[in-house]
Parts: structure tokens; C-alpha cells; sequence
């Protein structure tokens, strides 16, 4: 019987680690999947997702830019996903298409589980108000921290998530500029895509405190602007965004197989351990 199929749609994608991170975790776990790179622009997502379905597929990720506009395109949306306005995990089954967003879950397990950090009682400032943005502050405000500010460049971005969020937790939000002195954060996530971008914005250095954790939703081979600037701010630990990487796969690959993979060998062995 020929393996079950999987894979990662996103424009451009050429870049993903999906594939070998589901190798990784095929292998470990010996499921027989194949898993495709699916370089898709957004006028032909519909109709690749339909295609993919048709043919058998059973399961696909989905990356930038397409992950709030498959939201459209689902049977079933979760509640995690819907209250993200996001979708990065498509599931096919008995004809239907079922939409799961993974990131919060990835982000959340790598910060407790894999760093040992507390978020129950954290003051947390996240910076960037987009759509990595709003799947993460959901799954934050669940684990209760004492408050959650978001830092936009763009004020009125950050004042409609705070608006969104605000039956969920203690959430505000503020310019750059802003951001408070006097409060110094015990986490802060970069989730603007200034670095990927290779801009510099003028990241808020007075929040940064050494009991300060700093956490980059972006990752790379080399450190990101980011993880370097608040490195030299003095943070207590500057993170990038591997391990949330990994840990999101690890739950798609969970909701599709029913098994979940170990994570930790598969960290170590793409030698991205932070
Ligand atoms: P994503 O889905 O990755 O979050 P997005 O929705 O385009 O992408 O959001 C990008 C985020 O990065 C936004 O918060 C954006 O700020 P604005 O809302 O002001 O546009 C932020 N961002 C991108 N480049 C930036 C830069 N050079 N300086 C500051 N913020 C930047």
C-alpha cells in the first residue's frame, strides 16, 4: 500500500523545515508517510487543497501567506484556530476538511516544557500585532499571566487584537514607544516580522530587566536581530523560535497519526538547540 500523503503549502516555501522535521518524526515513530514541499500562490490555493484532497491526501500544514485566508476554506474549525483567525493544519477525512492551529500549542510547550519557564504570574510584553500575533495570545492568556501588553508599530493594530482578547485576560496595548519603563517584563516574544524582513525596528530596550526572558517567534541558522539585540540588552536568555517550530509540527503529526513524536532528539539532531 503506498504511504500516506502529507505536506506544507505555503508561497514561497522552498525554505520550510516541515519536511524534514516530519521525516524526523516518521521515522521515529515508524509511520509510513510521505511528506511533499507545495509551492502554491494565493490565487491557486483553493484549487490545490481541492486537488490534494481528491487525490487521497491526508493531511497538510499551512505556512505563509495562506493561513488565515484556509480558514475560508474549511469543513470544521477548531476553537484553538478559530479564535486565532488561522489555520496551519489541515486534516482529510470522510471527505471533509477539518482546520487545527498548532502555533499557540508549539509556542506554550516549547516555553514551559522544553524551557522550564513559568507563565502563570508572568508580565509578558509581545511585540507585532499581526497574525502571529493572534494565535499566540489566546493559548498565553490561558496560562494566566498577571498581564499581557502588545507593542505595535501601528497603534490601532494592537488596540483591535487587545479588543478581541479582552474577555480572555489582562491584555493592553501600547506604541514602541510606550511601552512602559518603570514595568520590567519576564517574557518578551518578538512575533513582528521586522527581522525576516532585515529591519531593525526600534525595539523597546528599557522592558528588558536580566530576570527578563526573550523569546523570537523568527529563527535562522545565524541569530536573529532580534535574539542579537536583546542578548546585548542583557536579557537572561534570548531564544529563537526553533523549538515552537518543532513542538507545532509534533502536534500536527499527532492529530494526523495519533501518535506523538519525541521532540527532543529531533531538536538536537538538526543541531538547533538554543
Ligand atoms: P505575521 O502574520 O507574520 O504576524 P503581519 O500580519 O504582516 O505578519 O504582521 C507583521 C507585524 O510585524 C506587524 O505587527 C507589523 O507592524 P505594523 O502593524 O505596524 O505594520 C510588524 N512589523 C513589520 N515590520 C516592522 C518594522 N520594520 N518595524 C516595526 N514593526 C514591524
Amino acid at each position: 500500500m503506498a504511504a500516506d500523503r502529507y505536506g506544507v503549502m505555503g508561497y514561497p516555501v522552498s525554505h520550510s523545515r516541515s519536511p524534514v522535521i516530519h521525516r524526523l518524526f516518521a521515522l521515529q515513530t515508524g509511520q509510513d508517510i510521505q511528506y511533499e514541499l507545495l509551492q502554491v500562490t494565493p490565487d491557486k490555493l483553493e484549487t490545490a487543497i481541492r486537488q490534494f484532497q481528491r487525490t487521497g491526501g491526508k493531511g497538510l500544514n499551512i505556512t505563509v501567506p495562506h493561513k488565515t485566508e484556509v480558514a475560508r476554506l474549511v469543513d470544521q474549525i477548531s476553537e484553538r484556530a478559530s479564535t486565532a483567525g488561522a489555520v496551519n493544519t489541515l486534516t482529510f477525512r470522510e471527505g471533509e476538511i477539518l482546520g487545527e492551529n498548532t502555533d499557540g500549542f508549539g509556542l506554550l510547550r516549547d516555553l514551559v516544557v522544553n524551557l522550564g519557564l513559568g507563565i502563570d504570574g508572568a508580565s509578558i510584553l509581545i511585540l507585532g500585532a499581526g497574525g502571529a500575533t493572534r494565535g499566540i495570545v489566546g493559548p498565553l492568556l490561558e496560562m494566566e499571566p498577571t498581564s499581557l501588553r502588545i507593542a505595535n508599530r501601528t497603534l490601532d493594530k494592537a488596540k483591535m487584537l487587545v479588543e478581541h482578547f479582552s474577555d480572555a485576560g489582562p491584555v493592553s496595548a501600547c506604541r514602541f514607544d510606550a511601552v512602559p519603563t518603570d514595568n520590567r517584563y519576564d517574557l518578551i516574544i518578538n512575533a513582528t516580522s521586522a527581522g525576516v524582513k532585515g529591519e531593525a525596528p526600534p525595539y523597546p530596550g528599557a522592558a528588558i530587566s536580566p530576570r527578563t526572558f526573550c523569546y523570537d517567534l523568527s529563527y535562522g541558522l545565524r541569530p536573529t536581530p532580534f535574539s542579537v539585540w536583546a542578548r546585548e540588552q542583557g536579557a537572561a536568555r534570548s531564544v529563537m523560535g526553533w523549538g515552537m517550530l518543532v513542538e507545532q509540527a509534533a502536534e500536527s503529526f499527532r492529530i494526523w497519526r495519533d501518535v506523538r513524536p519525541d521532540t527532543a532528539p529531533v531538536l538536537k539532531q538538526m543541531s538547533i538547540t538554543a
